[in-house]
Order: structure tokens, then C-alpha cells, then sequence
């Protein structure tokens, strides 16, 4: 069955209020289920945010032959019975964190088999420096519809210089090293928090993983790794949490955003306040408070970047905060080629918005918008409706929700405790 979100916009009034939580990390959490192939024992993982995306890690880890068994926000997840290393087609397919598996697969088995992973269609996604890692490692690989990687007598550590900086390449390539021969080094290596995380509760359970969080990482290579009954707790979803504090920003009196780990949003936190908001910041918890419809928002010059830099996936929604900025602003998508194509919908609701090259936006602001009949693209332009339509006059239905669903915990929920007028309906479309 698929579903629709009807939205009653807000019309430009500021009404939003209380208190929003933040779930676990969807782009922590899918790593660490890639994770538990490191280990002979269970690996029990905790705050896991209840999305669609991890029903289908766990369906892939399942289909390998491991156990995985699901408690409220929690996971215990076993994979010494598993022997089979091909990845399920259809579920590769259906997201990018896939690929991730193929590392720990790999230095586990000596052999991994998957598709080209699939993923939202934010432009090219190719996998040409996962590939160069294994191969750098000793391994060889084929092409016939799937690639095939497999290496004589295992991995080997070796020196990999990252030509751009990837995410999932680091955390694929760091967990290979970990069970490899040797000492690997990754250079120009990405530095996201969600990273440091999953590093540090490794190396908990006996990897040697030094430099994270710094762009070259070090990892002298071991045997399987042993969590010996210890928890990995996922850490806050930093783009939720950003994405709620954007909607306080355009669309609330007060709103206090909890369990949520500010630091990990600086880049954010600073551009709202040159904007001119007055934040509170805590240790988990950020506080938004007197902003009326008075405060004008200030135009930005916004240029996505690698962590700590702008976020990428906080670029849709920031994009829909300055349609209410007073003035010109820009936005430059350093990261994928075809993350702007949403603004097209954007400018039909009323925004003022000129593409200039399909990685750079003026908006003009502020414009009022309107509801309308919205399709969900991907998961983080989806998201950019959905704060659109609470902004906008009228009502807006939101297709294709199963996106939104891929990473944010029953959304409408959280945001109905907030006053928003929105309801879950399937579709008639
Ligand atoms: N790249 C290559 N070759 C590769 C790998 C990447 O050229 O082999 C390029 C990409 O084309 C892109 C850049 O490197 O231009 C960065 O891509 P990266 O590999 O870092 O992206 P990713 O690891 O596939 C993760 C998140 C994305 C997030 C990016 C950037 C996961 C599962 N996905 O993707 O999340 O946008 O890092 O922070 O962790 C999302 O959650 O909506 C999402 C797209």
C-alpha cells in the first residue's frame, strides 16, 4: 500500500512549539549492521531509529545467514553462521549502504559478490575508489552484471590515497583493513562523526584503528573482533536534528530539539545565528525561543562541504529556510552533480529561485509559498516538501513518502506533538 501525507500549511505564521527528539543515526546505524560481520559474538546495538532502511540492512544481513534479532530501538545482530558472501541483489539494490558490506565481507571470506548498489538519484555514484582500495589490498575483480572481488590468501594492508573524499569508501575500506594483514593507511580520508563512532567502539573490541576524525587513518589489521556483551549505542541523526531546528527557525515560537548532539552541527548552529537567531545551545539539546513573525531571516551564501563543513543532506532544507531569508542567497552543491533538481518544485510553490550551472541556486526572499501536490524525490529533498508545505498557504499532499520513511522515524508523529497538522493516509494515486 502506499502511503500520502497531507500537510495543513501554516501560512507563514509562526506556531510550532515544545519539545522534538532526535532518533539514532540512519548513516551510523546501516554501518554498524555492515559492522557486525567483524565479529565471532553478538554485537548488540542500541537507539537503532525504527526506518526503512534499516528493515533492509537487516534483511540483507539475514539473507547472508546471520541472526538477527529486533527489540524496541535495539538490535542483536550475530553473524557466525554465516558463510554465503554474495549480496542480495534486489536489497543491494535498493540502497547505497550496501556497499559497505562488501568490505568486511571481503576480508572475512576472501571473496565478496554484489551489485551496483543502488541509492537515491542525486546524480553519478560511481564506486571506482572502493574498487582501487581492494585492489591496492591484493584483490582482483570482475564484471559480469555483478561484481565479483576475491583475493589469494586474503587481504593485505596497504597505503590508499582517497582522490575524493568518500564516506562509505572510508568506513568500507577501514573495516577491510581490519581484518587484513598488516598495517593500512587511508589518506585524504572522510571525517564524519558517524565515523569516529564506529571506529571507537571497534576498537573497543580489539581493532587497531588510530586517526579518525583527522584525514589519515592508520589500521593495523587483526583477527575478528570480540564485543564481549558491550552495546554500540548509535549516536543522534545530525541531519534530523538540523532539519528540525531549520523548520524552529522558519516556523516556530519556541522549540527545544532533545537528544541531539550539537557539535556535530556547528556549521548549522553558525549560519542560523548569522542569520540572526537566538539560540540556546546545551550538550544535547538545542533551545529556540522568541521568534516571532517579526525576525527577519538573513540571506546566506551556503556552500556544501565534507564534514565539519555544510552537510550535503542539509542542503534541500536549508535551501526551503532561505525562500524566507530576506534577500539574495546561494547555494552551491559541492558534493553531487543533480541535488538541486527539487528547487523546480520549490518554484512552483511560489519560490523565487534561478539555477545558474545544476550545482548553484540564487533564491531571492522572502516569498510566500503555496500548498501543492508534491512528490517525494529522495529521502532529503522529500523532507524539504515536507517543511515547504508546513510553511506554505493551503493544504499540500506529499507522494511517494516512502522515501521519507527510508530515514526519518515516523515523522508525522514527532511533528504533530509540535503542532503541525499533518496525517498519514494511503494513497489513492
Ligand atoms: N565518489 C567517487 N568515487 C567513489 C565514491 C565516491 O567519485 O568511489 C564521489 C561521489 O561521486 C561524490 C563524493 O565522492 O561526489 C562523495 O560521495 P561519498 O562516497 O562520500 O558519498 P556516500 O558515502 O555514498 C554518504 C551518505 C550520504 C551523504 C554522503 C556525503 C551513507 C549511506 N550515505 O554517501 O547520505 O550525502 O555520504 O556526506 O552514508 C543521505 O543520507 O541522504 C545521503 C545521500
Amino acid at each position: 500500500m502506499t502511503e500520502q501525507f497531507l500537510i495543513k500549511g501554516l501560512g507563514g505564521e509562526k506556531r510550532l512549539s515544545g519539545t522534538i527528539r532526535v532518533t539514532g543515526a540512519k548513516n551510523a546505524v546501516l554501518k554498524s549492521f555492515a559492522a557486525s560481520l567483524l565479529f565471532e559474538d553478538t554485537l548488540a546495538i542500541s537507539n537503532v531509529p525504527e526506518i526503512e532502511d534499516v528493515a533492509r540492512v537487516s534483511e540483507l544481513l539475514q539473507a547472508l545467514g546471520a541472526s538477527v534479532e529486533k527489540k524496541e530501538h535495539a538490535y542483536a545482530l550475530n553473524t557466525s553462521a554465516v558463510t554465503k558472501s554474495d549480496l542480495d541483489d534486489a536489497i543491494a539494490r535498493r540502497l547505497r549502504a550496501s556497499i559497505v558490506f562488501t568490505g568486511p565481507l571481503l576480508a572475512r571470506f576472501g571473496k565478496v559478490s554484489f551489485p551496483y548498489p543502488g541509492g537515491d538519484i542525486i546524480g553519478p555514484r560511481p564506486i571506482d575508489l572502493f574498487l582501487d582500495g581492494f585492489t591496492k589490498m591484493g584483490a582482483d575483480v570482475t564484471f559480469d552484471g555483478r561484481y565479483t572481488i576475491s583475493t589469494q590468501g586474503g587481504l593485505r594492508g596497504a597505503d590508499i590515497f582517497f582522490t575524493s573524499v568518500t564516506v562509505t569508501g572510508t568506513e568500507t575500506l577501514m573495516m577491510a583493513a581490519t581484518l587484513a594483514k598488516g598495517k593500512t593507511v587511508l589518506k585524504n580520508a572522510a571525517m564524519e562523526p558517524e565515523i569516529m563512532e564506529l571506529a571507537n567502539f571497534l576498537n573497543s573490541c580489539g581493532a587497531q584503528i588510530h586517526g579518525v576524525g583527522t584525514p589519515t587513518i592508520t589500521i593495523e589489521g587483526g583477527g575478528m573482533l570480540k564485543a564481549d556483551g558491550k552495546t554500540l549505542r548509535t549516536i543522534p541523526d545530525r541531519i534530523e536534528a538540523g532539519s528540525f531546528l531549520i523548520l524552529g527557525a522558519l516556523a516556530a515560537h519556541e522549540l527545544e530539539i532533545v537528544d541531539c548532539n550539537p557539535a556535530h552541527i556547528e556549521m548549522l548552529i553558525e549560519l542560523l545565528r548569522a542569520s540572526g537567531l537566538s539560540l540556546q545551545v546545551g550538550e544535547d539539546s538545542i533551545k529556540l525561543s522568541g521568534n516571532t513573525e517579526k525576525f527577519r531571516l538573513e540571506a546566506l551564501q551556503v556552500r556544501t562541504h565534507e564534514y565539519p563543513g555544510f552537510a550535503t543532506d542539509l542542503q534541500p532544507p536549508m535551501t526551503v529556510y532561505l525562500t524566507q531569508a530576506e534577500g539574495e542567497s546561494t547555494v552551491f552543491e559541492t558534493i553531487y552533480l543533480g541535488r538541486l533538481n527539487y528547487t523546480e518544485d520549490l518554484v512552483s510553490m511560489g519560490a523565487d529561485i534561478k539555477m545558474g550551472n545544476p550545482q548553484q541556486i540564487t533564491i531571492k526572499g522572502p516569498t510566500p509559498l503555496s500548498g501543492r501536490r508534491l512528490e517525494s524525490p529522495d529521502i532529503r529533498a522529500g523532507l524539504a516538501f515536507l517543511l515547504a508545505a508546513s510553511i506554505a498557504k493551503g493544504d499540500s499532499v506529499l507522494n511517494n513518502i516512502y522515501h521519507i520513511d527510508r530515514g526519518y522515524e515516523r515523522i508525522e508523529e514527532r511533528l504533530s506533538k509540535i503542532g503541525l497538522d499533518i496525517t498519514r493516509r494511503a494513497s489513492s494515486v
